[in-house]
């Protein structure tokens, strides 16, 4: 089966609307120090090009978690693969994540992070699918809404492919 990609949000429209929010964190975050905290192998791509549009001091670090079953449907149970290297006590914390899906994986990881006692701790994805909402979490920066169609590019993966995509876009099979 024949595999073609349709652009949903081009290169430049990606760009533009990361710049814009490392703007507004910069002017959120005036006078203090953000630490961003990656969620890998999704989050990397966006979490590196947004560090380089943030002009207050930052900080980084990197977690990697896998939830058990279905590989294009998160069931809910999260595993840590690979945790934090640094504490997160007293830190101003951004956690960045590729997409915020059914929010099963986000909604335990800011709960689990929360427990660290950050000073304080939001949450910036470059994709929100909405209408697949199935655990309420609250996101403070997102790069654009979506409709409920499975994207690849940008660090997200089809089968472990596609992360390295300079766009987002749609597996189309004929
Ligand atoms: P959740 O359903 O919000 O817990 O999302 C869990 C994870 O599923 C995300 O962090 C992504 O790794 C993956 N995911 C959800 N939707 C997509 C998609 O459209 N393309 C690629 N990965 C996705
Ligand atoms: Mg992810």
């Amino acid at each position: 089966m024949a595999e073609r990609i349709r652009v949903m949000l081009t290169e430049e429209e990606v760009d533009a609307r990361i710049k814009e929010i490392g703007e507004q964190i910069s002017r959120d975050y005036a006078g203090r120090q953000v630490h961003l905290v990656c969620v890998l192998k999704g989050g990397s791509f966006f979490m590196c090009e947004l560090a380089k549009r943030i002009t207050v001091p930052v900080s980084l670090d990197f977690m990697s978690v896998s939830s058990y079953g279905g590989d294009t449907k998160s069931s809910g149970v999260v595993k840590i693969v690979k945790d934090l290297d640094e504490p997160l006590k007293d830190k101003d914390v951004i956690v960045v994540e590729d997409i915020v899906d059914s929010g099963r994986t986000l909604s335990y990881l800011m709960e689990l992070l929360g427990q660290r006692e950050p000073g304080s701790m939001r949450l910036c994805t470059l994709l929100d699918k909405p209408d697949r909402r199935v655990v309420d979490v609250k996101v403070d920066y997102t790069g654009f809404e979506i409709p409920d169609e499975f994207v690849v590019g940008y660090g997200l993966d089809y089968d472990q492919r596609y992360r390295n995509l300079p766009y987002i876009g749609v597996v189309e099979f004929d």
